[in-house]
């Protein structure tokens, strides 16, 4: 008899997450003879023993499709707040994987997925994780589903900023997601011609933006336009941030622990209005009208591009077949034109930053783009 699998997505959606449901499922039903059973919301679903069987016609018609067939949540299997109340679901989903005799768990998702996986497969539960974000921060993988969609969303939106930047000679700055890595606002800025990149690997200086404007005003272009990642911040708030985390580390017991993340969180609360803060210091130096623009869920949402199909496919696919072999605790990773096994022990807590002599960075550098530093 054919192995007997379930699959679920986690975290924030992604396009080309039905991509990767659909390329797991065909070749899982139609190659591999299993059997297949999608959870409903995410982890939570899991843990509520919420599924359907997918068959072939729930797996088709949705190759195209933008989020997930499935829905989503950002739960943690650890930490499941059940009615007011924060449990340990672990053991209750171990019971749902034996009770649906389970030969595997396929969970679809970012960074804090892997880091859920590992839980789970510590636990003794069989699970395989595929890697997506638009952030592409996921360590061990050369692409996640999810980027190129939101890359050229927010390309066509730096592209759309410039004419109206232009018209009105003002500074505007597009807001990009990515928290930790910035390789979406790194990507869009540069494929949309930015005049300044700011990311989270790189604190910023106010007075290397500003002399980035005014050296272009200088020549005759009074406008310009900045592309900042959302966890992008200058010199002072990245040393308040570093500071706050390492009383985390440092932490000698889990109160202390709970504490300096009380701490951290309230530290990046007084950060978190960072992009308008930059466009009022901007425009009082610059004396050009500033503007920001966040561009927020719209690069999550609809079509997802034909190369995040493809690699929803392909990853999709891979995993029916690591699975097939008997592989688990492990991200089926993007290796070139298709797919390796990766140890989640490598991959989980590990965020794929934009290194510092990434050819995009020396490229940036090349065309003359400030990076605020
Ligand atoms: O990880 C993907 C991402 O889109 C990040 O770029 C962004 O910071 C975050 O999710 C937003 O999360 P939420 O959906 O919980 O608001």
């Amino acid at each position: 008899m054919g192995k007997r699998i379930g699959v679920l997505t986690a975290g924030g959606d992604a396009p080309g997450l039905n991509a990767a449901i659909r390329g797991l499922g065909k070749a899982a039903v139609g190659q591999h003879g299993m059997e297949l059973i999608g959870f409903r919301g995410g982890i939570r679903g899991l843990a509520e023993d919420h599924w359907e069987k997918l068959d072939k016609n729930q797996l088709s018609g949705i190759l195209t499709l933008g989020g997930t067939i499935l829905g989503t949540s950002r739960d943690k299997p650890h930490r499941m707040v059940i009615d007011g109340e924060t449990r340990d679901m672990i053991p209750t989903i171990a019971e749902v994987v034996e009770r649906n005799k389970l030969d595997c768990l396929a969970m679809l998702g970012g960074g804090g997925t892997a880091k859920n996986a590992l839980r789970l497969h510590k636990a003794g539960i069989p699970v395989v994780h595929l890697p997506k974000t638009i952030d592409k921060d996921i360590a061990h993988t050369d692409n996640t589903f999810g980027f190129a969609t939101a890359l050229e969303i927010a390309t066509e939106a730096v592209d759309r900023l410039h004419s109206t930047a232009h018209s009105h000679h003002r500074v505007i700055i597009a807001e990009i997601m990515g928290h930790k890595a910035g390789w979406l606002a790194l990507g869009a800025g540069m494929a949309g011609g930015a005049d300044v990149i700011l990311l989270p690997e790189i604190p910023y200086q106010i007075d290397s933006i500003v002399e980035t404007i005014e050296r272009r005003k200088k020549s005759g272009t009074n406008f310009s336009v900045i592309a900042v990642a959302e966890g992008a911040r200058d010199l002072e708030s990245t040393a308040a941030l570093q500071a706050a985390e390492a009383l985390i580390k440092s932490a000698p017991s889990p109160e202390a622990k709970a504490m300096a993340k009380t701490h951290y969180a309230r530290v990046e609360d007084n950060h978190r209005d960072n992009t308008f803060r930059l466009a009022r210091e901007l425009e009082a130096r610059t004396d050009l009208e500033t503007r920001v623009t966040i561009l927020g869920y719209v690069q999550r949402g609809g079509i997802p591009v034909g190369a995040d199909r493809l690699l929803g496919t392909v990853i999709g696919s891979a995993a029916a077949q690591m699975i097939a072999s008997g592989e688990i605790g492990i991200m089926v990773g993007s290796k070139g034109d298709g797919a390796e096994a990766v140890p989640l022990e490598d991959v989980a807590g590990n965020v794929a930053l934009v290194p510092l002599d990434h050819p995009w960075i020396q490229a940036a550098r090349d065309v003359g783009t400030g990076l605020g530093d």
